[in-house]
């Protein structure tokens, strides 16, 4: 007696289970293999027709393979439940499940500990903190600071100016901050204004179109150019250590007559510039109608610039990627 190949049956059960794309099709499937109009039905409606011992033996088989359909179209579907579960769990934006404790994530960026850590070295020795607009005037980012309508800086190569008469712009230094204090606050004055500032820069190793700056200003009656050494001195050494050797070279700016560049000798003996520097230009205090009697000195920093000397970081772009990889470990 001819009797159904069980082993095709199954074959072809499963490769009907792989296409399922919809939690429904099982039970279809179920009546598919198991029905009315299944092989399996049909093969019962033949046990009649056979012999007593044919019937008993084949009528188990039939049950058997009832079973084992019926215990595989189940245990698929639970599989399958699991798999939706699972992917939707994933797709999902919140994971409920997080441990709230704060074992990694809860720390400040680099930059913000940096700016941080230089303001309270400064405010340790009685600096005030000052803040201005990053969107400024062409007056405070260059006439006020002493900068002739030729400097190269206020070209629009090199300034990201916001309107088309050049009159308003992103500043380009925190130097700003000495004019709009200047402006509304008495003499004497000792202040550091952090903030970012923005140059139509290309993004290379140590140029950011964006980035970060601390300005110091102190005007009192008997500033010299010995008090701006004593105290930039002092905040290098706080910073990058005791040991650290810093020069003083001749630079010019527009607003510091005379003005210098700040450089600290590092581990590979080279010079790296940190910082520029000055006594403030009679003509800016004269624009904020500062009494002569007044003078003082000034000084700008690159914050990017502290954070990779320190840390070693070889491209100012891993500041500003926001990768956890670089991130944590600070
Ligand atoms: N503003 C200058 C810059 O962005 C840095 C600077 C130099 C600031 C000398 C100062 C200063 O206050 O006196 O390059």
């Amino acid at each position: 007696m001819p009797e159904l190949n069980f082993d095709k049956v199954y074959a072809s059960l499963d490769l009907r289970i792989k296409d399922i794309v919809n939690i429904d099709e099982f039970d279809e499937l179920t009546k598919e293999f198991l029905g009315k109009n299944s092989l399996i039905s049909e093969e019962r409606k033949k046990l009649s027709s056979l012999s007593k011992e044919d019937k008993k033996n084949y009528g188990m088989k039939l049950t058997e393979a009832t079973e084992f359909i019926t215990s595989r179209i189940k245990e698929q579907r639970q599989l399958y439940l699991d798999s939706q579960f699972n992917n939707k769990e994933e797709a999902e934006v919140t994971d409920i499940s997080i441990d709230w404790k704060p074992t990694r994530g809860t720390y400040k960026h680099v930059l913000s500990t940096v700016m941080e850590e230089v303001v309270s070295i400064f405010s340790s020795i009685g600096y005030e903190v000052a803040y201005g607009p990053e969107a400024e005037t062409s007056w405070h980012n260059f006439d006020a600071l002493n900068t002739p309508d030729w400097h190269p800086a206020r070209y629009e190569s090199d300034t990201l100016y916001l309107d088309e008469k050049l009159q308003t712009l992103l500043r380009t230094q925190t130097s700003t901050v000495q004019i709009r204090h200047m402006e509304e606050n008495e003499p004497p004055v000792y202040i550091v204004a952090p903030g970012r500032v923005f140059r139509s820069d290309q993004l290379d190793a140590t140029h950011s179109p964006v980035f970060h700056q601390l300005e110091g200003l102190a005007i009192d009656k008997n500033l010299t150019f010995t008090d701006l050494k004593g105290t930039l001195e002092f905040f290098v050494k706080e910073f990058f250590g005791n040991n650290v050797e810093t020069k003083f070279i001749p630079h010019f700016f527009p607003f510091t007559e005379p003005s210098a560049e700040v450089l600290v000798k590092w581990q590979n003996g080279e010079w790296l510039e940190i910082l520029g520097c000055g006594m403030v230009d009679p003509n800016v205090l004269s624009n904020v109608n500062y009494p002569e009697s007044y003078k003082g000195f000034a000084w700008g920093v690159g914050i990017e610039r502290l954070a990779m000397l320190r840390y070693k970081i070889d491209h100012i772009k891993n500041f500003y990627d926001n990768d956890i990889r670089f991130l944590e470990q600070f």
